[in-house]
């Protein structure tokens, strides 16, 4: 199924007189530089001249830990205030994993909830996808635990470590399975246990982030679900749901900008890293919020195009909860409204991979986002890597 209009016929020969026409456009109706921009390199899959999505969201779940620490508590922690937080970040509080809690049994309440939510089950899953740099153990990956959890079967399950950009890596990925047809059914998940990879004694990073799960399951686009779970006839419908476009980017000059110095085969986990906090979260806080409204700005505007969009089509803007203050920055440079801004870092902090898909959660299940509305999601983080969706729900 596709809404990619019909060939125009070739264009007649000019006179000898008149200069040569333009060449007549491949795609018609679409300008070059929007066929310039769905060709950029990094962005494998998405050279589609119309919106003609392969894959859709059939699904989503959320999940945060019991515990809520607020600006109040953290007060009694560091050098900070409960004013500083909030005017600098918009951050009240924030969700932190009770002890003995990982990063899969997070992950794994977010995915069962997110099965639910497309009437499937863990039987039904083709691949598994985690974005995620808080795995429970360096070795084996998240999801492989999260698979053993869920009770599937033997479907590939792997980690993607792309920070707080993890979410909108997995759904690229996920896209790409379906759209190829090696997979038809994807669990894509966001999540996090920061709290583990903070220093306590450091208030320039602790008071930003929270522990937390994000997921949604993929299918093909025409792939239409009944109740029961079962599939029934791909319904015939003018604006097919589905991911329209998405564009993923990294730009390894910055990896100092936000990291964990220590722990890995660079600068292995010794007693002396530990003492010295490498092997906990470090970040370049001015220069990472200046390149993240750069950066979510122009892939946002990249991916709509690559869609042949613009934000009057948008309903939501999903954007990455790093900072209530880069949010709005988005917002100004989009021209787009921050009342139409899924926003809940007052209550989550920033979940890095996971704060994407619990927003789009939240939104879906409080009815925010209905189905047919268009969302874009853009996050940016360590890498430095990020990237942008355009998905009618
Ligand atoms: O999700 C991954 C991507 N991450 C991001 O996108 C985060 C991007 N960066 C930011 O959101 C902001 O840069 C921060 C929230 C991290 C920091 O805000 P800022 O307005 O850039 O503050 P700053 O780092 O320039 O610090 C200003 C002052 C400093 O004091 P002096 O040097 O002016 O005396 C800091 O020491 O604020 C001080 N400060 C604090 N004060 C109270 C830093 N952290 C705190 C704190 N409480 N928690």
């Amino acid at each position: 199924m596709t809404d990619r209009p019909a060939e125009k016929p070739a264009a007649e020969k000019p006179p000898a007189d008149k200069p040569p026409a333009e060449k007549p456009a491949r795609y018609p109706g679409r300008a070059p530089d929007e066929l310039a921009a769905s060709r950029l390199v990094g962005s494998a899959g998405h050279r589609r001249p119309m919106p003609c999505p392969r894959s859709r969201i059939l699904g989503t779940g959320g999940y945060a830990p019991e515990r809520v620490l607020t600006n109040q508590e953290l007060e009694r922690l560091v050098d900070t205030t409960d004013e500083w937080i909030t005017t600098r970040t918009g951050i009240k509080r924030r969700h932190i994993a009770a002890d003995g809690e990982t990063s899969s049994d997070m992950a794994a309440a977010a995915a069962r909830q997110a099965l639910a939510a497309a009437g499937l089950t863990a039987a039904d899953l083709d691949l598994i996808i985690v974005g995620t740099i808080s795995p429970d153990h360096p070795v084996p990956g998240c999801a492989v635990h999260l698979q053993r959890k869920l009770g599937a079967h033997d479907i590939p399950a792997f980690d993607i470590a792309a920070a707080c950009a993890g979410f909108i890596y997995g759904l690229n990925i996920a896209d790409q399975f379906v759209a190829t047809g090696a997979a038809r059914c994807v669990l894509v998940v966001g999540v996090e246990l920061l709290s583990a990879k903070l220093n306590w004694e450091d208030r320039t990073t602790c008071v930003l982030f929270g522990d937390g799960a994000g997921a949604a399951i993929l299918g093909p686009a025409d792939w239409r679900l009944q109740p029961s779970g079962r599939e029934g006839p791909p319904a015939a419908v003018d604006q097919p749901a589905g991911i329209l476009s998405s564009m993923i980017f990294t730009d390894g000059s910055q990896t100092g900008a936000l990291q964990i110095p220590a722990g890995g085969s660079a600068d292995p986990p010794t007693l002396e890293a530990l003492k010295e906090g490498r092997l906990k979260v470090h970040m370049h806080g001015k220069d990472v919020f200046r390149t993240a409204v750069r950066n979510l700005v122009a892939s946002s505007a990249q991916t709509l195009k690559a869609a042949g969009l613009t934000t009057k089509n948008l309903d939501w803007i999903v954007a990455h909860q790093a900072n209530l203050r880069i949010i709005k920055g988005v917002a100004t440079r989009l021209r787009y409204p921050l009342e139409k801004f899924v926003i809940n870092i007052d209550r989550f902090g920033n979940t890095s991979s996971a704060s994407i898909p619990i927003a789009l959660d939240e939104a879906v299940r409080d009815g925010r986002i209905q189905p047919g509305h268009t969302v874009l999601m853009c996050a940016l983080g360590a890498g430095i890597s990020w990237g942008a969706a355009v998905v009618r729900m």
